[in-house]
């Protein structure tokens, strides 16, 4: 399973990659904002920073919602850098869209995904990627990680190419359970992605080595 980062925070980017597990970023413009990032042309830096920093996919979000302004803004946003995968809705013109772009060699990833007939139509657009949103619909009860096995369920019915991206992970519990469920790559908040190293007799452990060699290097001192 690929693990892509779900931030615009060049600093949390530049730690994860730096740790060897970073395949890719995904943004959105909830994530810009959080940023303090303001107006377009820093939006575009920062988009082109973050390609500059990671060696994989890196999702860039749409704004337009009608086929037209989509491809436009895909097109471009596709211009800046061969990381960019341009991020388009789930929405009918979203999904001509895809088509469209997908046809011009254009990567995309079909985002707010919640259901699987959602999906389906993704895949039948070649979408690159779609994005089914698990923690936005463990907030309303419905369970997201049942939504990702579903997912990759069908895909494997017929063999379809979209890879399934699970988004919107709130913990190091859903990046696990959608590992077991299949999915292809999953996108984590930093803070999840840096939880999956903690663990209680790992610490316990570690501690319990470092002070026992202490022992050994002591009675090597006092023997010589
Ligand atoms: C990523 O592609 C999504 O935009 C993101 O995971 C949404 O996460 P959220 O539900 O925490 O906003």
């Amino acid at each position: 399973m690929k693990f892509f980062i779900d931030t615009a925070n060049l600093k949390e980017i530049k730690e994860a990659s730096d740790m060897g597990i970073l395949d890719g970023v995904t943004t959105n413009p909830s994530l810009m904002a959080k940023e303090g990032i303001k107006g377009n042309d820093a939006v575009i830096k920062t988009y082109i920073d973050i390609c500059e920093v990671v060696q994989g996919p890196v999702s860039a979000e749409v704004i337009s919602t009608d086929f037209d302004g989509i491809v436009r803004e895909g097109e471009h946003l596709a211009s800046l850098h061969e990381h960019i995968v341009v991020k388009v809705p789930m929405i009918k013109e979203g999904i001509k869209a895809i088509k469209y772009l997908n046809g011009k060699g254009i990567k995309t990833n079909c985002t707010l995904v919640f259901s699987p007939g959602q999906a389906i139509l993704a895949a039948k657009a070649g979408a690159t990627y779609v994005s089914p949103f698990m923690g936005r619909l463990d907030d309303i009860n419905y369970d997201g990680v049942e939504l990702v096995e579903q997912i990759v369920y069908i895909y494997d019915n017929y063999g379809y190419t979209t890879e399934v991206l699970a988004a919107s992970v709130r913990s190091p519990l859903h990046i696990i359970r959608v590992a077991e469920a299949g999915a292809d790559v999953v996108t984590a908040p930093f803070s999840a992605l840096v939880k999956l190293f903690d663990h209680p007799l790992t610490d316990k452990g570690l501690a319990q080595f470092l002070s026992d060699y202490k022992k050994v290097q002591e009675a090597e001192k006092s023997s010589t």
